[in-house]
Formats: structure tokens, C-alpha cells, sequence
């Protein structure tokens, strides 16, 4: 299977002198294509920061990080165009959906492959795929506020998907649904991962989500450590 995410010796510390604090430590892992990974660890110990830096958003202290085959941090970004990387290679999910509650679910989705420089006519018939995979095509010209938290969550992963995004990155995508909503969502993270061989991390505090994804990404002593299920389960190492 091919590399999506490859980091080595990541670091990362918030501030300086009195008020350093250490958050990653040599972080050197590897997600897969189509691979589906759960991102579990105490509050507080880096997930959303761990992230961020993958995404692009976020300037680690030191170390590498790939993208596919594409080296695009090594102790610097090696591209000014974090926000095209940003935007073509990677699919945010977060924990509200954050939808604009002034477009309609549609011009929702299509805003990003808009921004892409995608043709209007070309964006929509994407977007109508995706609300249609989802079943929530009905709900197209609708907006956001006369949805259901799970249906606006449904929007936005078509949206974080509209761009076909190599990764994607979903903070803690589930907790603000039902346990049944939740198993929902992280079968159809499933889905995409493999049949679009998107690598997916996810952020969550439910355990009761292990056994529906591949691998576990976990982080202890600031180190990050990415495991089967089963040595998750026995927790060999952590
Ligand atoms: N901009 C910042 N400046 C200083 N410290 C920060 C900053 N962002 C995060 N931190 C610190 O880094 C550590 C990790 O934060 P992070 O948000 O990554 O944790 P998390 O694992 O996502 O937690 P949670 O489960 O609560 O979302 C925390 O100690 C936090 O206080
Ligand atoms: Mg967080």
C-alpha cells in the first residue's frame, strides 16, 4: 500500500523559556492509503495540534512531513503555497460542522472545488453526487439551521470530500451525535477510505470506535505510536 502520511522526528513546543511547553517529541509514524485511523489520547495530549500540522495549518518546531511522495516540511515549509497543498491534498472534518449558515447545503459543498478553480456546472453535479451518496440530496437547497446534527454532519463530510482529497483529517467528527449517529459517520469514513483510497484520521474519546477502524494512532509521553488493533487493545507498548 502506498505512503499518505509520513512523518519523522516530528517536534513540536508551544512558547519559550518559562513557558515552554513540549507537546510532540520525535514523532516518526506512517499512514497508508485507504487506511481508516483512529487519533486516541487524553485531552490535552496533541491530537488537534498533531493534526493541524499535517494539515498544513500549524508550523511544527522541527522534523519532516510528507504528503503522498511529496516532502512538504523539513524543519521549514518547502512550498509558499501551504493553502494550495492545503486545499487540493486535504478534507477537514471537525467537531461542528461548521457549515455557513447563510448558503444553502449545496453552495456549501461547492464552495471549495469553486475556490479550486473547478467550472460552477462542474461543482454542482459533483457536490448533487456526494449530498446523493450521503442521502441527503433532498435536503440540497436547504439550509443548514433546518438540519438535524447528523444531516449537517453528513454535509460536512461531502463537503470535506468535494475536492477528492488525498487525507482526510476529522477532529472528534462524532461527538456531537448519538451513539448509532456516530457508527454512521465512522462507516462512511470507512467507505471513503476504501473506495477512494483516501487515508483518514480521526480524532475521538469512543472507544466503542476502535474495532470499526484499522489502526490506532495514539500519543503518550508525547511520543506518538501507530497501532493494530489488537496491541491497542492489549496496550503492549503504551
Ligand atoms: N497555541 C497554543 N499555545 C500554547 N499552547 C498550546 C497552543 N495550542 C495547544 N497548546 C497546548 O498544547 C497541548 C496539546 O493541545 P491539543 O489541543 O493538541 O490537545 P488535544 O489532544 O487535541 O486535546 P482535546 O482532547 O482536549 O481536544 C495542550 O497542553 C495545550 O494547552
Ligand atoms: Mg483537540
Amino acid at each position: 500500500m502506498d505512503t499518505a502520511i509520513k512523518t519523522e522526528k516530528l517536534v513540536k513546543h508551544f512558547g519559550k523559556g518559562d513557558t515552554l511547553v513540549e507537546v510532540i517529541n520525535d514523532a516518526t509514524f506512517e499512514i497508508k492509503k485507504g487506511e481508516l485511523v483512529a487519533l486516541i489520547a487524553p485531552s490535552g495530549a496533541g491530537k488537534t495540534t498533531l493534526l493541524m500540522m499535517i494539515g498544513c495549518v500549524l508550523t511544527p518546531t522541527s522534523g519532516k512531513i510528507w504528503l503522498g511522495n511529496e516532502l512538504v516540511y523539513d524543519n521549514k515549509w518547502l512550498t509558499k503555497e501551504q493553502r494550495k497543498i492545503r486545499r487540493e491534498k486535504i478534507g477537514f472534518i471537525f467537531q461542528a460542522h461548521y457549515l455557513i449558515p447563510f448558503l444553502n447545503v449545496l453552495e456549501n459543498v461547492i464552495l471549495i472545488p469553486e475556490l479550486n478553480g473547478v467550472g460552477e456546472a462542474k461543482a454542482k453535479e459533483k457536490a448533487l453526487e456526494l449530498l446523493d451518496y450521503f442521502g441527503i440530496k433532498d435536503k440540497a437547497d436547504s439550509m443548514p439551521a433546518n438540519l438535524s446534527g447528523g444531516q449537517n454532519q453528513r454535509v460536512a463530510i461531502a463537503r470535506a470530500l468535494a475536492n477528492n482529497p488525498e487525507i482526510i483529517l476529522a477532529d472528534e467528527p462524532t461527538a456531537a451525535l448519538d451513539s448509532k449517529r456516530s457508527v454512521d459517520v465512522v462507516k462512511m469514513l470507512k467507505k471513503i477510505a476504501l473506495e477512494q483510497n483516501t487515508a483518514v484520521i480521526m480524532v475521538t474519546h469512543d472507544e466503542a470506535m476502535v474495532p470499526l477502524c484499522d489502526r490506532v494512532l495514539t500519543i503518550k509521553d508525547k511520543k506518538v505510536y501507530n497501532l493494530a488493533i489488537d496491541e491497542y487493545k492489549n496496550r503492549a507498548i503504551v
